[in-house]
């Protein structure tokens, strides 16, 4: 079995607010992944509600919807070699104060709400948010 995998990403609009595009992409293309889509674009709240379901109803849901409803984003499609986990890896804990240095959150952010960036967190999650921002990737 191949190691290959796709994972869904999202550079939040704080990253896009700080112009931190070209920093948080670079870092995932130099780290050897390959991005096979990649799109600018401001969502709706069902849009939202679609991509974040399993967290609607949550105590923080509603600032969420409004964080990431709030402006430009970037969702992007990353494959490589175990691409979820790495991923992740490197986006770091959610809470950005927590993040590790190195990490994405480690190094740009010190918020829980407004940490940067978005992973698929499993091979379930990845194919469902895949085909949920770009229904029409090969
Ligand atoms: O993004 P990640 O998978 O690391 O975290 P999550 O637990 O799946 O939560 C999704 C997103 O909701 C986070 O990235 C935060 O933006 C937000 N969140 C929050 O604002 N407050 C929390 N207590 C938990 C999550
Ligand atoms: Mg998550």
């Amino acid at each position: 079995m191949s190691d290959e995998e796709r994972t869904l990403v999202l550079l939040k609009p704080d990253a896009v607010r700080r112009h931190l595009i070209g920093e948080i992409i670079g870092r995932y293309e130099a780290k050897g992944l390959t991005v096979r889509a990649m799109e600018l674009r401001t969502i709706d709240a069902s849009m939202a509600r679609e991509h974040y379901a399993e967290h609607v109803g949550r105590d923080y849901y509603t600032p969420l919807e409004e964080f990431i409803t709030s402006g430009p984003l970037v969702a992007v499609v990353l494959e490589g070699r175990k691409a979820i986990s790495v991923v992740r890896a490197m986006n770091g804990k959610t809470d950005c104060a927590e993040a590790l240095p190195g990490t994405i959150r480690g190094d740009f952010g010190t918020q829980k709400n407004h940490n940067l960036v978005h992973a698929s967190d499993c091979p379930e999650s990845a194919e469902r948010e895949i085909g949920l921002w770009f229904p029409n990737l090969g």
